[in-house]
């Protein structure tokens, strides 16, 4: 699904990547149409990727001539898309647009974040589905990305207090600096973060 107000969001977080040789991997490809927004959108330098389930997909996005590379496997396989990974030479930026099944959500997370270089992105679009029976949701049922985001958001916080969750052991505070949180999509920074330093009490 792509929604009219995920164009604002994107720009806002893409457009600094904008014509550097940027490694982009897509998760969910469908007819490969988002690859022609986004190879003009971040130039010809970008190293973009995106894997899918089906044969059919991926086949349209290796014959849009366009230097895109598309790859067959599962988002929930972390041996696949490790080796996705390996041949892009490394990894900026993920956008998952799978199958936002709540399992293979927090498996691609959980794969790819740590390969993820310092100053990337991961985000996860369409999390309304976390609220949508039809995809393993429901307000506030455990597992769902959008209960995952809350762990992380109490991560960032394990400074502060001894924070005990179902991602705790990504130490998630040393490596994320913010947590962007839109309807539907999620933003997740990587960059080293240094333990707090107060300066006045
Ligand atoms: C919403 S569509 C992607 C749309 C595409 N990103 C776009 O903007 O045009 C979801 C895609 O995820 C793929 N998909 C479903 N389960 C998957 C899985 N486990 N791993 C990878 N891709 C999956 C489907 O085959 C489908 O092509």
């Amino acid at each position: 699904m792509k929604w009219l107000h995920y164009l604002d969001i994107y720009d806002r977080y893409l457009s600094a990547y904008r014509d550097l040789p940027v490694r982009f991997l897509e998760i969910g490809v469908a007819d490969g149409g988002s690859f022609n927004v986004w190879r003009p959108y971040f130039g010809d330098r970008a190293v973009l990727y995106g894997i899918d389930i089906s044969d059919s997909s991926i086949d349209k996005v290796n014959a849009l001539g366009i230097g895109c590379h598309g790859r067959v496997g599962s988002q929930a396989d972390p041996e696949f898309l490790a080796s996705v990974v390996s041949e892009m030479g490394g990894l900026d930026i993920v956008v998952d647009d799978g199958s936002h099944i709540a399992e293979h959500q927090l498996a691609s997370f959980r794969t790819l974040f740590p390969l993820l270089s310092d100053g990337g992105l991961y985000i996860c679009e369409d999390l309304h589905t976390s609220y949508w029976d039809d995809w393993q949701g429901g307000l506030r049922r455990p597992g769902t990305f959008i209960e995952v985001v809350k762990d992380i958001i109490d991560c960032l916080h394990k400074w502060y207090y001894p924070i005990d969750n179902a991602m705790v052991d990504m130490d998630l505070h040393t490596k994320v600096p913010a947590v962007h949180v839109h309807d539907s999509m999620v933003v997740i920074e990587k960059a080293k973060v240094d333990p707090p330093v107060m300066l006045i009490k």
